[in-house]
């Protein structure tokens, strides 16, 4: 482990007791277990190197610190739906079903100079718990034993919609519409994973 990511997940942990959710401690060792502070955020995309996926979730977090100051700013009675316990657990947890899925895997890319080389990557594979995204990482947090409001659950639970929505069915889209009007935390938590993935992480491979 790195010094940067030592310093990372001594941060992460930090962040998650301060929330003094019934259960965190269970799920911090399940975390530690799972290889969640090794792994990457992905394959080819963002952050896709060892500790990315530990950075990108502190990343989602600053962001929605910031982003969820200036909703108030503007909208002051949003204060109490966006409590900072909520905040801390749905940005740092909500891509914990990606801790166990990325392989160490030799690949083949081309170098500066045009030639074919190998190098060490990742290959995915869903098959332990191939029970979808935010699915997963409601239930794995569950299990552990973490106790989760209705509205964490439903912010971690559809934070991906953002990206497929044009492939879920009509109760699924229903079910978001819903999940939009119940709590202003799945649009902070899909906004800053957006702003995190696309616009601040950049790419190594
Ligand atoms: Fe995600
Ligand atoms: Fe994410």
């Amino acid at each position: 482990m790195t010094t940067t990511q030592t310093v990372n997940k001594v941060k992460f942990i930090e962040l998650l007791r301060s929330t003094q959710r019934k259960g965190i401690e269970e799920t911090i060792g399940m975390l530690d277990a799972s290889g969640f502070f090794n792994a990457p955020a992905s394959t080819k995309f963002h952050l896709n190197y060892e500790g990315g996926l530990l950075e990108h979730s502190l990343s989602v977090c600053r962001i929605a610190i910031m982003v969820r100051k200036q909703l108030i700013a503007i909208r002051p009675e949003l204060e109490v739906k966006l409590p900072m316990d909520s905040v801390y657990l749905i940005t740092l947890l909500h891509d914990v079903c990606k801790a166990e899925i990325y392989k160490r895997a030799t690949k083949r890319r081309k170098n500066e100079q045009g030639y074919w080389e190998d190098y060490l990557g990742y290959d995915v594979d869903y098959s332990d718990f191939p029970a979808g995204h935010g699915e997963k990482s409601v239930i794995v947090l569950l299990q552990s034993g973490l106790e989760l409001t209705k509205e964490e659950i439903i912010a971690i639970r559809w934070h991906m919609n953002a990206w497929d929505l044009p492939f879920q069915s009509w109760e699924a889209t229903s079910s978001i519409n819903a999940a939009r009007a119940k709590t202003p935390l799945l649009g902070l938590l899909q906004a800053a994973d957006g702003l995190s993935a696309n616009v601040i992480e950049e790419t190594q491979s």
